[in-house]
């Protein structure tokens, strides 16, 4: 194998007609509740697969030799698909939805919704197995997928991409100030989502 190979092998060409596959019928959903309901059930859907390097770098934090088989068997992000909503009930509507497919099976699930992280980071993260129309990695065909789900609304993703800027800054002037500013923030948009969802449903009820 040469070091320039991707640690996908020749899974990298496969693994954007998976992701496809995969966010299909979300995507389908959402264009079924426009035409019932005239509302759309999340605002945007985005999916990536976990680059060469990040991939390699989570495979040696896990101590994991950096294979093809470790990238898509050992761990479940080489596909990441993040739903932003408007509201948080849009988010359980989708994992209920998603909870009915017959190709998925849920390995993990974390609501940190329900339960943020102390940090205030709030989202509804789920691993995925999917069966599908591709070989996978152990020669299986239909093949099995994993895939990682953030759900969020507009306001926690505005929040967790600040925050995220944070993660990536070493040496930082008033850091203690901003990470309890941002503590608060948190907790204030999050206070934002629970009106919003309440004033949506006092409208909708007329
Ligand atoms: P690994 O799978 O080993 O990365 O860890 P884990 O399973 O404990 O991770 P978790 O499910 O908590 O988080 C996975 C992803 O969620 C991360 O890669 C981030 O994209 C996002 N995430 C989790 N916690 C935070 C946080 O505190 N801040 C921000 N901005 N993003 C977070
Ligand atoms: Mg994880």
């Amino acid at each position: 194998m040469s070091d320039t190979e991707s640690i996908y092998g020749k899974y990298e060409e496969i693994l954007p007609a998976v992701m496809e596959y995969i966010s299909g019928p979300i995507k389908r959903f959402n264009e079924d509740t426009i035409k019932e309901t005239g509302h759309s059930v999340y605002e945007h859907l985005i999916y990536r697969i976990k680059s060469d390097d990040s991939m390699r770098e989570k495979c040696r934090r896990k101590g994991l030799p950096e294979t093809t088989e470790s990238a898509l068997k050992k761990m479940h992000d080489a596909i990441g698909i993040r739903i932003v909503t408007g509201f948080v009930d849009d988010i359980y509507s989708i994992i209920r939805f998603i909870k009915t497919l017959p190709s998925c099976r849920v390995i993990e699930e974390k609501d940190y919704i329900r339960n943020s992280k102390p940090n205030g980071y709030r989202s509804y993260h789920m691993i995925l197995e999917f069966t599908v129309p591709f070989e996978d990695v152990s020669g299986d065909d239909p093949g099995h997928y994993y895939a990682e789900i953030q759900l969020r609304t507009i306001a926690m993703d505005s929040w967790a991409s600040l925050e995220h800027e944070l993660k990536y800054k070493h040496e930082i002037g008033n850091e203690r100030m901003i990470v309890s500013e941002l503590k608060r923030v948190a907790d204030e948009l999050a206070s934002c989502d629970v009106s919003m969802q309440t004033i949506r449903n006092l409208i909708r009820e007329n």
